[in-house]
């Protein structure tokens, strides 16, 4: 059983007065404007929103992968904006979970050397890593596929191997954007079942970024990015 290891009674990630703006030369361009958000152990949120509002921007921001221009990001009451690059990557490695559009997997290596990874970051031994990965990647429903590469795994196989990843190290919260964007709607909707009954089961708290209103409804809180700002329709 994968349990988190959250500290009770503080957000499990909070930011505030977030702002972000990007200035690739022909112009700056406002794309988050002062948001403050805060998301409780266990909370399942939705945040939805049109596409080129922002919501990747915001997701990179909360998950540490990506600085603000100005405003605060607190992971278990931590400002890790303000912690040295070792320690922010610790933190992340520790707290957080990821999931990408695009799963983002190393081909080189196989779903188990995959899933394994940040273990091995976190310089767990090898047979550690690897009877956790095994545990995460049964969880997934993938134990018959250990020594794939991804290039040999289909587009829900690997999203499952990537939500696998993103759960191993028993993260307190999992962040997933879009994570069925490249997948036909039956695997969509598996992968979203799958990420409600992991979080059912492993009680960590749970943002997805989502284009699906259905999927959004059956999250505790649906927040909508517009013009730079979280609202609650
Ligand atoms: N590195 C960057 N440099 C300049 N502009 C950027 C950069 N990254 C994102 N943007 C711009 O910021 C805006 C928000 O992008 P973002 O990727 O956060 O949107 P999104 O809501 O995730 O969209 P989608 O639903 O299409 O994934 C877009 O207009 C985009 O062009
Ligand atoms: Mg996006």
């Amino acid at each position: 059983m994968i349990t988190n290891n959250h500290i009770k009674d503080i957000p499990v990630l909070s930011c505030t007065d977030i702002v972000k703006s990007y200035d690739d030369g022909a112009g700056k361009i406002s794309v988050l404007n002062q948001i403050s958000l805060q998301i409780q152990a266990s909370e399942k949120l939705a945040i939805v929103g049109a596409s080129g509002s922002g919501k990747s921007s915001l997701l990179h921001i909360l998950s540490g992968l990506d600085s603000p221009t100005s405003g605060k990001v607190y992971v278990n009451g931590l400002d890790i904006w303000n912690e040295s690059v070792s320690k922010q990557a610790s933190i992340r490695n520790q707290h957080l979970g990821f999931v990408y559009q695009f799963h983002h997997l190393l081909n080189e290596f196989s779903a188990l050397e995959n899933v394994a990874m940040p273990l091995r970051i976190a310089k767990r031994s090898k047979d550690e890593s690897e009877q956790k990965a095994e545990e995460a990647l049964t969880l997934v429903g993938l134990s018959h596929r250990l020594s794939h590469p991804p290039g040999k795994l289909s587009g829900g196989e690997r999203q499952r191997v990537a939500i696998a990843r993103a759960i191993v190290h028993r993260p307190d919260i999992m962040l997933a954007d879009e994570p069925t964007g490249n997948l036909d709607s039956k695997t969509g909707e598996q992968i979203y079942d799958l990420l409600l009954s992991i979080q059912a089961e492993t009680k960590m708290a749970l943002v997805i970024v989502t284009h699906d209103l259905k999927l959004a409804s059956q999250m505790e809180r649906s927040l909508t990015l517009d013009n730079g700002k979280l609202i609650t329709l």
